[in-house]
């Protein structure tokens, strides 16, 4: 069982002149135990948005339509208030994109860390017993994500911390409670590299001894593919492609995955010094002018009158595609009526 599911989850938000437009548009993503599942996707594709969902930190006048949203087989679009925060507290911790924005600046790092342990991990006690416990797990916690020097931040405010520190922090303030899931969004976004390093080994580390499952969200392929074993990618609130991180890498599908790889160097093997980069032309649409139907149909070189329809979500093996007219696909297999993407086999093209 999936440790976290979506299923055809659809945000309508209100633009503010009296129009809704869906933000988020069917969109399907699952992360197993102990996996690292990267949700990739240019700027503005929806990734915060999802992530939101899962959170449940959406305001009131948007809504969420969705076949389900589960954690551990729990459905959290309909439990109540109380259980979804317990879920959120202990079991699935996030680290936002802006590290220096999440931390209370009034208040130093050390009480900040402490405040995130939940008082069931205390022993029983007088006060200053307590106190005393709760520092020492906010040391261990600090020391976990690679800050030797606990004594220089503890009592510092997070202005007077580096950025890289700030995010490791916060990474540490997520780990407080041994949740099951941690989602990154962007975590690492704007780090010079060596930092960026340092957070991606900490992630790794922690998937590997805490059995963490990490949902890591970007849109640095290139952080992606040295940590994700899997990845669902998303373009304009739509989810396009997901599988194996290898598989996709290796055999796209959909032809904005390749565009997207196509568009980094760094996978472009056959490459010529000083040749230009591929890129789709024109930009991802505004929410207020969104295409019908597969919404990277006017940027797509494959677009047919087909496409003016939602491409229902197809599989082959573990590799899920949502498109009319897939790439390395005979046409006769890819116009076929869609079915659905679960219990779905066909011919391996691991091996090619
Ligand atoms: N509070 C909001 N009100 C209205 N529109 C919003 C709001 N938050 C996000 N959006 C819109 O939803 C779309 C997706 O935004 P989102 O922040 O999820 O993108 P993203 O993929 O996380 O981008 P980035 O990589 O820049 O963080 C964008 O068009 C954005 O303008
Ligand atoms: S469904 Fe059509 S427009 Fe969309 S990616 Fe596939 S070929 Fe392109
Ligand atoms: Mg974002």
């Amino acid at each position: 069982m999936a440790l976290l599911e979506i299923k055809n989850l659809t945000l309508y938000i209100d633009t503010g002149d009296d129009t809704t437009v869906k933000a988020l548009e069917k969109v399907n993503l699952t992360l197993n135990e102990g996996e690292i599942r990267a949700l990739v996707g240019e700027s503005g594709s929806g990734k915060s948005l999802v992530v939101r969902c899962i959170i449940g930190a959406i305001p009131d006048y948007w809504s969420i339509k969705a076949d389900r949203i589960t954690y551990n087989g729990q459905d959290l679009l309909n439990m109540s208030y109380e259980k979804r925060r317990q879920i959120m507290r202990r079991e699935i911790a996030v680290v936002f994109q802006e590290p220096t924005s999440s931390l209370d600046p009034s208040v130093t790092i050390g009480e900040q860390i402490e405040e995130s342990i939940p008082p069931e991990f205390i022993d029983k006690g007088w006060f200053w017993e307590k106190n005393r416990q709760r520092k020492q797990i906010a040391i261990g916690l600090i020391h976990k994500v690679g800050i030797r020097d606990h004594a220089r931040y503890l009592n510092a405010y997070p202005h007077e911390i580096p950025k890289d520190v700030s995010q490791k922090i916060m990474i540490a303030m997520a780990l407080a409670s041994e949740p099951k899931i941690l989602i990154a969004d962007d975590s690492t976004r704007g780090m010079e590299s060596t930092t960026k390093t340092q957070i991606l080994r900490l992630l790794v580390k922690l998937n590997k001894t805490k059995k963490l499952a990490i949902l890591f969200v970007s849109h640095d392929l290139l952080a992606i593919t040295s940590i994700a074993q899997s990845m669902t990618v998303l373009y304009c609130g739509q989810t396009v492609e997901s599988g194996k991180t290898r598989s996709l890498l290796k055999r796209p599908l959909h032809p904005y995955t390749k565009a997207l790889l196509d568009s980094a160097p760094s996978f472009q093997v056959s490459l010529a010094p000083k040749s230009p980069l591929v890129a789709l032309d024109g930009t991802i649409p505004t929410l207020q002018h969104l295409p019908a139907g597969c919404r990277l149909g006017p940027r797509c070189p494959n677009a047919r009158k087909e496409c003016v329809q939602v491409p229902a979500p197809r599989s082959i093996q573990e590799h899920t595609y949502s498109c009319h007219f897939p790439l390395h696909m005979p046409e006769k297999l890819s116009t076929k009526p869609p079915r659905m993407a679960q219990g779905l086999t066909a011919t391996s093209y691991e091996d090619d």
